[in-house]
Order: C-alpha cells, then structure tokens, then sequence
C-alpha cells in the first residue's frame, strides 16, 4: 500500500495540474500546526518563480481543483501561501480498513530484497558477557528484524572473538593449575578426555586471574603470548583444550542470548577465517597493494579526501601473526564466498571506527569484495550510569550481563507487585511477567536512543510504567488486549468489526498515527535507525491513551461506532505488537 502522505501527495499533485501548474510542487508533509490542519503543502512558494504569479494566487486555484476531492475534505490557503489540508474522514476510515486487512499492516516489501549479513553480538569466548556486548546484541537484533520485516534477507553472523590473547592466557593458567594434563605434553599421541577440565564458571574466573596476572607477571604474560601462537600454528593439544573452551562457553553464551531474545543465525567464529588469511595474503601482494614496512606487511589505505589521518592497513606484523584486522578482511573473503552478500552491516562499539574504516577500504581496494557491496559500521555509543561514566556495578566492577538483567527484573517485580491491580496473580506469574517487561524496559531503554549516541542507563527509569519507557508500550498494549478480551467475552466478534469515519478530534489523531506505521519503519529500516520505531509506538500510545481516556468503549450503544472503535483498536494493537516484535521483545497477557 502506498502511504497515507504519498496518497494525498499524489491527489494535491494532480491538483496542481489540473490548475495549470507543474505537479512537482505537491509535495505533502505532516502539519506543524496540528491544531489548524492535519497535512500541508509549500509548494505554491516554491511554484511562485517559474510562474511569476503570486503565491497566494497558485495556492488558491489548487484549492479551487481539489474541491471535488474524495480524499481531501479541505484544503485552506493560509499565510503567504500555504495550503492547510484536511483530509476525508471516510477517506481515512477506507484507508485503515485497507491496511486492517493487510497481512503486512500496509507496508510493501522492498522490489529488490538484498542479502545483508549482519554483524553483531560479537562476544569474546571465555569473557562473561558484560554489558558492552549488551548494546551490539540489542540494537543488532532489531535491525535483523527490521530488515526480515521490510523483506531483505538477513543473515545474523555472532562472529565469536575466539582466536586472540586470551586463548593463550586460559592455556597457560590452566597450565599453571593442572600441569599433568595430557594437553600440555608435546610427546601425547592419545585421545584427549571428551570432558571438559573445567567447569564454565571455573572458566569465568580462569580468564580474569590470567589476564590479570600477565598485567604484572612479565614471564607469564609471554608464556600466553607463545601459547596464543602455538595454538594458531595448530597445535594438537592446545587445538583440544581450544575446542574444550569453546563447547562450554557457546553454550553458555547462546543461553545468555536467549534470555536476551536474540538469536543468530551463524555461529561463525574468528578462527573460521584463518584458512583463508595465506591466499589473501598472497593475492594481496601479488596485485602489489601489500608491501612491506619496518617487516610488516601493509596496504595503504588513505585518501586524499582524509581529514583525520587514516594508517595503513597492518595485514601481518613483523613475526607473520596476523591481526584482528586481518581476521575481518580474511571474514570478508569467507563472507562473499559464501553468501555473496549485497550489504556488510556491522554492529560494533563506535571505538572501532578506525578499524572499520581500514578494513572497508582495503577490502574494496584490493577486490575482496565488488564494487557495489555496501560495507557499513553502525557504531554504537557507549552505555554508562547516571554519574555519566560508563556502566559498573556498586564496587566500581564490570556489571556482567546476568547480574544486570536479574537486577532489572528485581526491581520490575517489585513494581508488578505494588502496582498490582488484579490480586489474583500468583508469586510465579509475576516472576515471568517481570522478565517480559524487564527485557522490554532494557531493550527500550537502550533502542529509544539514537544508536549512535552514549546513553545513560537508568533503572529506575526504565522500569517505568509512565512516560517514554517499554514498560509504558507493554502497559497499552496488555490495555487494548483487555478491552477486546472483555469485548469478546460480552459476545463480540473482533474480525467482524469495520472501521468507520472518526467522530472524535481524538479519534481522528488516532487514526492519523496509525496510518504513519509505513513511513516511520520504512523510514526507520532505511536510516538503520530503531530508535525511529520507538518515537513512533511511543506517540502512537499516547494517542490510544488519550482516545481511551475519553471515550467509553465497551458501553457505547451505537453498535456501529463500538464496532469500529473496536476494530481500529485492534489495528492499533496489530501495528504495536508488530513493532516490539522488530525491536526484539514481547507483551505479557496482562500485567
Ligand atoms: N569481539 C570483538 C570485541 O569484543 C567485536 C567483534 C566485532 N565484529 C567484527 N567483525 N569485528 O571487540
């Protein structure tokens, strides 16, 4: 379906036409003053030169051809030549009929659907989640689906950091604890043990002890230094202890994720992109991008264009390892043979511009992927506490993401509970609801700021039931289910419902929000902004609560008018559920 303001666009256009004028000037925006028109066009301003007429005059015979119009029940000309528009009020009943009906409330479908490998989540095997990973997995999730929901395909890729320092770091500490192990004795040609040495929560406190000591244990730190290298040369029982590390931390990772409910579609880790470093290497320097300098080897990377110095490309350090760098050009290889994809979305703290930049630059300049591939980061800022200084727990710690979520829902419960309307809900209930709204309340709280920005991660005001919170959106949502429960239970048939002409100013702005679903995620999904849908539900909740507050619904005895108000709020009930989905959370039944 087309949009509601590409609709009237259209109609104000041919207006402009039949007056005599260029239809390019009917472009129709939202009105900046809602309390004197709903929609309005500039364009007889614009007009006023190519016409050499005044543009009061213009604006007036495009008045005067809209006057038969079915879709704009009035078109004012105001100031120096605005055109005040208000539209139909059966005309906008018909529309949100129409899209009612819509399987896909309204929305077309990108014409060309693209293959986006999407680039998120990016946990370090071995570390906790903390909650720097926890925005990636947020605000990549959404974008996901939003992409799925505009129709590209999207490929969800956690990339797993699996091939760096603190592999060797866990080897040699574990070294260090149980020397005996068959892993570390060169001379074993065994089987290696199919269990574990270790336990995940002995793994968690494993890497922290290690990091810690390479920081002042010169010896040890080069002991894990050799141990990361040896392992990337293959050897066996590092290779085994690896795969050991890697088994008990992706499972408890991907029920980390699950709790956040996010879900990738590969599990494609750092090391998967090791085989393909030598080729490209080789490649690399065949074609004569790469060179050497000081013994590493480079690829220039800068442009004459650069306002910030851009360094070159390190693609191998003086000793041959390859570095984080060479892994994503290496990734990309994989990526494009793999999936041939049409777009590279990469969701990673905004530290890593630089990185990001080099890797696309040399990527495109060495032909790893066409010219035509979209390569794009969506740098995200960073999420701190109220006293503006990134996120820790009490004691000045890193907050793990586990530790954060039970805290939120804590606080959640406690909420549920002094808020509690029904008595009736039992201690279990409440526990699950309060991890659907806690969820809701972290992922909103996160996804209503522009990703680009740092936010302030505020509990307290998350895990409000007022204001711009998720709580709030779940809060009208579960309002609306009740309404239509309590409609359905009096006998009611919700599909059978038809939408009619407004008959409220309320009603009226109801409607108008609901009709702007289209352009604000499509507008959304092409500024990879989430943060628009937010805005959106945001408004749109607040117009249903104003409606609700001022219409009685279910004791309305017009049957016609209970019938449509019905209908309407179960599009708008539709149209919420649909975006939170995008955004990645849920609605309790009732809360
Ligand atoms: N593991 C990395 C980190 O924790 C993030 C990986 C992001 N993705 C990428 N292709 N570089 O910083």
């Amino acid at each position: 379906m087309n949009s509601l303001i590409d609709v009237i666009s259209a109609e104000v256009s041919a207006a402009f036409e039949k007056a005599g004028y260029s239809g390019k000037y009917g472009k129709v925006t939202e009105s900046n003053r809602p309390d004197l028109c709903e929609f309005q066009c500039n364009g007889a301003m614009a007009a006023k030169k190519e016409y050499n007429k005044i543009p009061r005059d213009i604006a007036s015979d495009v008045a005067g051809a809209l006057l038969d119009s079915k879709i704009i029940d009035n078109a004012e000309v105001a100031g120096p030549g605005f055109l005040n528009i208000k539209i139909s009020n059966d005309f906008l009943a018909d529309y949100l009929q129409n899209m009612n009906e819509d399987d896909h409330l309204g929305v077309d479908k990108v014409k060309n659907p693209k293959t986006v490998i999407i680039d998120y989540g990016g946990p370090n095997v071995a570390k906790p989640l903390h909650v720097g990973h926890l925005r990636s997995a947020i605000i990549g999730e959404s974008i996901k689906r939003l992409g799925r929901f505009m129709g590209d395909k999207m490929i969800g890729d956690v990339h797993l950091g699996d091939w760096g320092l603190q592999m060797g770091l866990i080897i040699s500490e574990i070294q260090e604890r149980q020397p005996d192990l068959p892993y570390f004795d060169p001379d074993f040609e065994g089987e290696y043990p199919e269990e574990a040495p270790f336990t995940i929560s002995e793994l968690e406190e494993i890497y922290p002890t290690a990091s810690g000591k390479s920081k002042v244990d010169e010896e040890f730190k080069n002991k894990a230094l050799q141990a990361t290298h040896e392992l990337q040369l293959g050897r066996r029982g590092y290779i085994a202890l690896w795969n050991h590390i890697m088994n008990v931390s992706v499972n408890d990772l991907k029920a980390n994720y699950k709790k956040l409910n996010v879900e990738f579609d590969l599990w494609k880790k750092e090391s998967d992109a090791q085989p393909y470093i030598p080729d490209m290497v080789q490649m690399m320097k065949d074609k004569g991008y790469a060179y050497e300098d000081n013994g590493a080897l480079i690829v220039d990377v800068k442009e004459d264009t650069d306002k910030k110095e851009v360094p070159p490309c390190i693609i191998l350090k003086s000793d041959g390892a390859s570095l984080y760098t060479t892994t994503d050009l290496a990734t990309i290889v994989e990526r494009e043979k793999l999936f041939k994809p049409d777009k590279l979305l990469y969701v990673v703290d905004k530290r890593q511009e630089m990185h990001f930049i080099q890797v696309f630059r040399c990527a495109k300049k060495t032909g790893l992927v066409p010219e035509n591939v979209e390569m794009q980061h969506l740098g995200f800022g960073t999420m701190n506490g109220k006293d503006g200084k990134p996120f820790k727990t009490r004691d000045g710690g890193v907050m793990r993401l586990e530790n954060l979520i039970a805290e939120i829902n804590e606080q959640m419960y406690n909420k549920i509970v002094e808020n509690k309307a029904g008595a009736d809900f039992d201690k279990a209930e409440i526990e699950e609801t309060s991890k659907i709204v806690g969820l809701a309340a972290i992922k909103y709280g996160d996804l209503s700021n522009q990703a680009t920005k740092d936010y302030i991660f505020d509990p307290d005001r998350f895990t409000s039931f007022e204001g711009n919170t998720g709580p709030y959106i779940l809060y009208t949502i579960v309002r609306i289910k009740s309404i239509l429960e309590r409609f359905k239970a009096a006998g009611g048939n919700v599909e059978e419902c038809r939408i009619k002409a407004p008959v409220s100013e309320s009603e009226k702005s109801l409607m108008l929000q609901t009709a702007a679903f289209n352009p604000a995620i499509t507008n959304a999904y092409e500024e990879t902004a989430p943060h628009k849908i937010c805005a959106y539900i945001y408004a749109l909740s607040n117009e249903l609560n104003h409606f609700y507050h001022e219409t009685k619904i279910l004791s309305e005895e017009d049957e016609t008018k209970k019938s449509s108000w019905i209908a309407l709020l179960n599009l708008v009930l539709k149209v919420l559920e649909q975006s939170i989905d995008v955004l990645g959370f849920e609605a309790p039944e009732r809360m």
